[in-house]
């Protein structure tokens, strides 16, 4: 079965029609869903979907693109609802340099203080790096973040990067941009990184991929990118999607059946 390791779908893109795509997932062989928070209100959203539904679990915290002047409050409301069985992750997190606001002080407080607390309690963590690989790559070193490990989630760098992120214990993740004809990057960093170290994800309702691109993704659209992946390392999407379900479990440290190790 299918693991989307990332998606949003907390997002007003899916207020219309959430459970009727939710129904839809047996039968597209989708097994297991993170939804991922980006803002301190959208946690309570993230929360609220996780628990109605058992094939979906959830990752807190705050995307660099979002953060505000932080709060030890803000900090400590993260920290206690990491005790909810539910929560598998501290993220979205990291560095965001393409909109380049907020202010990039802010943007690198808000990644260490979520690293440590991640540690903390002891989860993996979902990072957002764009147009950041080198400060990304120096506060993680700093804070120790393969003491927990994670995922660099819609990688977006070098093969080389790819390759240093695995060494320090993370996984890769791969969504709609693979398939993407101008991603010769991201094609290459599929085809030369193992299979073991990736995971799938959409990111949605953002990311579609081809020929959907452009329009609302979900996790619906997972098998056409297990299908490029298959293409890319010579094998077939059905191994691609059951390696990919053994990472992810490993990655967000839970058993089959979905439960907390
Ligand atoms: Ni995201």
């Amino acid at each position: 079965m299918i693991f989307d390791t990332h998606a949003h779908y907390d997002d007003a893109a899916f207020d219309e029609d959430r459970e009727e795509i939710f129904a839809r997932f047996p039968h597209a062989g989708i097994g297991m869903v993170c939804d991922v928070a980006s803002t301190i209100p959208s946690i309570d959203a993230v929360l609220d979907i996780a628990h109605a539904h058992d094939f979906i679990v959830a990752a807190i915290g705050v995307h660099p693109s979002e953060c505000e002047p932080m709060t030890g409050e803000q900090l400590d409301r993260i920290r206690d609802l990491c005790a909810d069985p539910k929560v598998v992750a501290i993220g979205e997190i990291g560095l965001d340099y393409h909109w380049d606001t907020p202010d990039r002080d802010l943007q690198k407080e808000w990644f260490e203080k979520q690293i440590l607390l991640a540690q903390e309690v002891k989860k993996p963590i979902i990072v957002h790096s764009r147009d950041a690989a080198q400060d990304t790559m120096e506060i993680m070193k700093k804070c120790r973040a393969g003491r927990t490990g994670g995922v660099i989630h819609c990688f977006s760098y070098s093969l080389e990067m790819a390759r240093e992120f695995i060494r320090m214990g993370f996984f890769i993740g791969i969504g709609g941009v693979v398939t993407f004809k101008n991603a010769r990057k991201v094609k290459e960093v599929v085809a030369g990184i193992p299979l073991e170290k990736i995971v799938l994800e959409t990111d949605c309702p953002y990311m579609a991929p081809t020929p959907h691109r452009g329009e609302r993704n979900s996790s619906l659209y997972l098998p056409i990118v297990a299908r490029q992946i298959a293409e890319l390392k010579g094998t077939t999407a059905d191994e691609v999607i059951e390696q990919t379900w053994k990472n992810a479990h490993l990655l967000y440290m839970m058993n089959e059946t979905g439960e907390n190790l």
